[in-house]
């Protein structure tokens, strides 16, 4: 969703402000722009549309500034045109804002601000917000940086704002609430960023700002305080980014590298955690909290999206594994409810971006009913990761391409960890087991390797059906979810419309959509349920349904029914998902591309979802 950029050093601050919002175009958004102070002057350039629009329109301007704020804007209130675009003028034009999140008591502060004479250009919420900070600044005569903070003090809602006023150009003032916000610190200069990504190339320390926290930075210092007004000692952290991780590397699309990406970003969520060899398995993050996990009866998890999908394989996993009775929830569902939380359940919050509002939500109700939360997210410092009492990072390196799924693979992986080390302690799998999985788990990145191998026919399969409708998804147990993720990663980057069921439940409805048209694919591995998967298949056959079936490697039966097969490596059937989804990743890949989408940046999509 929307992106923030703002840049104050002896660099020119445009184009590195540019550059920023380019590397933050895959949060997804349908307009940009910038604030420059420039010969005692400031000015804003917005546009609707992409970045590179933006750019144009600036490249015949001989901008030299020093100081700047940018941001792309996913539209929330008004429609998204230039007007509504960020940065925003205050009523004097001597301030601009640029917001990330919502002020949800706008309204009521802009009918006072009318009143008061002040006019409006756009139907935002931010612009709003930098009047309401000018009219506190001319009213009680105090510095920006305290009218800031007396604002924040009155508004309802989430943000993370970057504001500047031409009357001091040696400042930026920050702030957060609820919405991410990294500052940069180089020498004699200093970025702030919505995430790392834009910062990476210029500087490896960074301080995370916390909610309710008011930075400053001034002749050249930077100093932090809270809302109510206590100082902060800045904490500078250092990045663990790789400025090729946030690149392409030489492929057409992020998402298809990022799905090559897998064997290594499955070994690195598991890098430093298991050793097969010496039967050690440790999640440093849940070391406290591993006798709590065991001792559960109930375990909750909440997530959207790909993120909940992931928590239904853990579903199967915890049960199967620990014996641990377990619910997994749409976080936007849970959220409203007014859920049954006892002081002993343990939550489990998944999120690769951590700042997805309705995950965010979900922990902030079921920590108030007194349960434990425990945060498995991909971007490290991020709002979940940071809400959560206790938790592990999914380590899959930074996923630029909106359709999740490294990310995935990333969070069954340590899903995986979590369930096996639980049911370690609780003494419900044996050592042979224990073992056993260890030894299967190292070896999934180059059974995944394996998969790509077939990357060939799978696009020869995509080229068939390019053009068609509609798509079934079916699989059964721990392939049920990959089912549903199947389907999810089709709709969302070819716009086909795709449903994804259990297999068994086809026939109390779905069925009827069965005709020589509809290509339905098969999670068909040989584990515990093949004999029904087949009998599925046959009925689907029956009604000439065409299918695609993934199956395991070796299988002389399903190839001798279905249309088409793809194989994959034999695994533990515990461990399947992590190789069954592959194929359906580079189905919908590749049908996106034969179909002209924008694969990357689908339409209407952002990749971290912070309003609900
Ligand atoms: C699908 C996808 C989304 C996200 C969902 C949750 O490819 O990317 O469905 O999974 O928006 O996002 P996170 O995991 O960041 O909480």
């Amino acid at each position: 969703m929307c992106g923030i950029v703002a840049y104050i050093g002896n660099r020119e601050a445009c184009p590195l402000i540019i550059k920023g919002l380019k590397r933050l175009e895959y949060r997804g958004y349908d307009s940009s722009g910038v604030a420059l102070i420039e010969d005692s002057e400031l000015n804003i350039y917005k546009k609707k549309g992409k970045v590179s629009d933006l750019e144009s329109q600036l490249t015949d301007k001989n901008l030299n500034a020093k100081i700047g704020i940018g941001h792309t804007r996913w539209a929330t209130h008004g429609e998204p045109n230039d007007v509504n675009a960020h940065p925003h003028f205050s009523n004097d034009r001597k301030l601009a804002i640029i917001h990330n999140g919502i002020i949800e008591n706008y309204a009521a502060i802009k009918q006072n601000l009318i009143q008061k004479g002040h006019v409006f250009q756009s139907a935002t919420d931010t612009e709003v917000l930098i009047h309401f900070i000018e009219d506190i600044q001319k009213e009680t005569g105090t510095s920006l940086e305290e009218a800031v903070r007396l604002a924040l003090l009155e508004v309802v809602g989430a943000y993370a704002i970057v504001v500047m006023s031409v009357d001091f150009p040696d400042q930026l003032i920050a702030a957060r609430k609820g919405s991410p916000l990294v500052i940069g610190v180089g020498k004699d200069e200093f970025f702030f960023a919505s995430d790392a990504t834009p910062i990476i190339e210029y500087t490896k320390d960074v301080v995370y700002l916390d909610d309710y926290e008011v930075a400053v930075v001034r002749d050249g210092k930077l100093s932090i305080q809270n809302l109510d007004n206590t100082q902060k000692v800045p904490y500078i952290q250092k990045l663990e980014m790789e400025l090729e991780t946030i690149e392409k590397g030489g492929y057409d699309h992020f998402m298809i590298k990022e799905i090559f990406e897998q064997p290594r970003s499955i070994a690195d969520s598991m890098r430093g955690r298991v050793r097969a060899d010496e039967a050690h398995l440790q999640l440093g993050g849940l070391a406290n909290y591993i006798d709590k996990l065991a001792a559960s009866e109930r375990i909750v998890i909440v997530g959207c999206g790909t993120s909940w999908h992931a928590g239904l394989v853990a579903e199967y996993l915890f049960e199967e594994l620990a014996r641990i009775n377990v619910e997994v929830e749409y976080a936007s569902e849970f959220r409203y409810r007014n859920p049954v939380i006892k002081e002993n359940d343990i939550v489990i919050a998944i999120s690769q971006s951590g700042e997805t509002a309705d995950t965010l939500a979900a922990i902030e109700l079921a920590k108030s009913k007194g349960a434990t939360i425990f945060g498995v997210c991909n971007v490290v410092g991020s709002s979940i990761a940071r809400a959560s009492h206790a938790g592990a990072y999914t380590h899959a390196g930074p996923e630029i391409g909106v359709a999740s799924t490294k990310a995935f693979t990333a969070q069954v992986t340590v899903l995986t960890l979590i369930a096996i080390a639980t049911a370690k302690r609780k003494g419900t799998i044996s050592e042979e087991t224990y073992r056993q999985l260890l030894v299967e788990l190292e070896t999934i990145p180059a059974k995944v390797e394996q998969v790509f191998e077939n990357a060939a026919k799978i696009k020869e399969i995509a080229f068939i059906f390019t053009y068609a409708r509609n798509f079934i998804y079916l699989g059964r147990g721990l392939n049920f979810p990959v089912a549903l993720e199947g389907a999810l990663k089709l709709k969302e980057i070819s716009y086909i419309h795709a449903e994804g069921y259990p297999a068994a439940e086809m026939k109390h409805g779905p069925i009827a959509l069965i005709d020589e048209d509809m290509p339905v694919v098969f999670l068909a591995t040989k584990d515990s349920s093949y004999e029904k998967i087949v009998s599925n298949i046959q009925e689907v056959k029956a009604r000439k349904g065409r299918v695609i079936a993934i199956v395991t490697e070796g299988d002389t039966l399903i190839p001798t029914m279905v249309d088409f097969v793809i194989e994959v490596p034999k695994v533990h059937e515990i461990l399947t998902p992590l190789v069954s989804v592959i194929p359906l990743q580079l189905l919908s890949y590749y049908i996106a591309v034969m179909r002209g989408r924008n694969v990357d940046q689908p339409r209407n999509l952002a990749k971290s979802v912070t309003v609900e």
